[in-house]
């Protein structure tokens, strides 16, 4: 029989910087309550990091706790990854810098920028390399300080978003050529470049000069989020040639919680399967599906063997799925 080599996850890990911001907190600043914020988000609470915490520094907490995991260490990694909307430097990327302060030899290192679609676009990165033979200790990681992005006079999107960073080591392993393999077994990615304007920061080096800040229309973007996940979890998982019900952990972006509701009541998964942590990290981007996932992991429920489902959209649009057997 042909063995097939796959790319599987064989560690997770994740960091949020210790400052906590709870929706009382921001009550004081802008006209919002945390009984509007709780029902129309789910969030109760953000992480924030403190002003001499970088991106990279958030990253490699996470990278350091994913590689642990997979009983790796810097020396082995080959590959480095970021997802990030919230780089520490217009460049070099992220991933340089992480490499620089893990320790890690030369490798190919770079960052991907899909906003909260990046880490499913940073897998599926990581599964050509590591897939293909050309890296056999892939880190790829989400990390975000999307409060440095917030116009705190804005309370339709300060609300929204907290910082963080989760991590996932990526190795080769064999298997049958079938969907009991461990392994990434399918993916969608998708973008509509025809809706940049209802999710999008409002400078950058060629336009401004300036960071910006982040403008959402975000009951248009609501309104793409169910139907469009939905679409890329079925063909995620018609790709992977498994079944929805046969999915053990719907592990979404943790963007508002009736968005993950909605897609989970669209495709009939039981709310139990569902992983949220929408309530404690708030919308970390790129950061928040490892982070969910990391939490799933710490707390018993997610386990070697689980069939998962993971799922983001943001800027771009973007948005994307990836079913994997952990
Ligand atoms: O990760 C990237 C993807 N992003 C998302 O998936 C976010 C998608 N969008 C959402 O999650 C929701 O649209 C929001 C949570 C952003 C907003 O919820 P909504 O139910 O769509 O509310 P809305 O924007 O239609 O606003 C309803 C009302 C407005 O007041 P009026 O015009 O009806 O008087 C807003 O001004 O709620 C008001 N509002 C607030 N009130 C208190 C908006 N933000 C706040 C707030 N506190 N923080």
């Amino acid at each position: 029989m042909t063995r097939t080599v796959r790319s599987a996850v064989t560690g997770v890990g994740g960091y949020l910087p210790d400052n906590v911001v709870t929706n009382e907190d921001l009550a004081k600043i802008v006209d919002t309550t945390d009984a509007w914020i709780v029902e129309r988000t789910g969030i109760r609470r953000r992480h924030k990091a403190g002003p001499d915490q970088l991106t990279s520094d958030l990253a490699v907490e996470a990278a350091r706790k994913a590689l642990a995991a997979a009983g790796r260490t810097p020396a082995d990694v080959d590959l480095i990854v970021v997802a990030t909307t919230t780089p520490d430097l217009t460049f070099p990327a992220t991933a340089a810098i992480v490499q620089r302060k893990l320790g890690v030899p030369v490798c190919p290192a770079f960052d991907v920028q899909a906003v909260c679609s990046g880490f499913v676009y940073a897998l599926s990165v990581a599964d050509g390399f590591v897939a293909r033979g050309h890296a056999r200790c892939a880190l790829v990681i989400g990390a975000e300080e999307m409060t440095r992005l917030l116009d705190y006079t804005d309370r339709g999107t300060c609300v929204l978003f907290g910082d963080g960073a989760g991590a996932v080591v990526v190795e080769p392993v064999e298997g049958e050529g079938t969907t009991a393999d461990r392994g990434l077994l399918g993916f969608a990615l998708r973008c509509d470049g025809g809706k940049t304007d209802l999710l999008y920061v409002d400078g950058g080096p060629a336009s401004t000069g300036h960071v910006g800040h982040l403008r959402m229309v975000g009951n248009q973007v609501f309104r793409h989020a169910v139907v469009n996940i939905s679409e890329a979890i079925e063909a995620a998982s018609r790709a992977a040639g498994v079944e929805i019900k046969d999915i053990d952990w719907f592990i979404p972006h943790q963007a508002n919680q009736r968005i993950l509701q909605g897609v989970a009541d669209r495709l009939g998964i039981d709310e139990t399967k569902v992983v949220s942590t929408v309530a404690d990290h708030a919308n970390t981007s790129a950061a928040s599906i490892p982070l969910a996932w990391a939490a799933a992991v710490e707390d018993g429920r997610v386990k070697p063997g689980d069939l998962l489902v993971l799922e983001a959209m943001g800027g771009g649009l973007t948005w994307g799925a990836c079913t994997l057997r952990l």
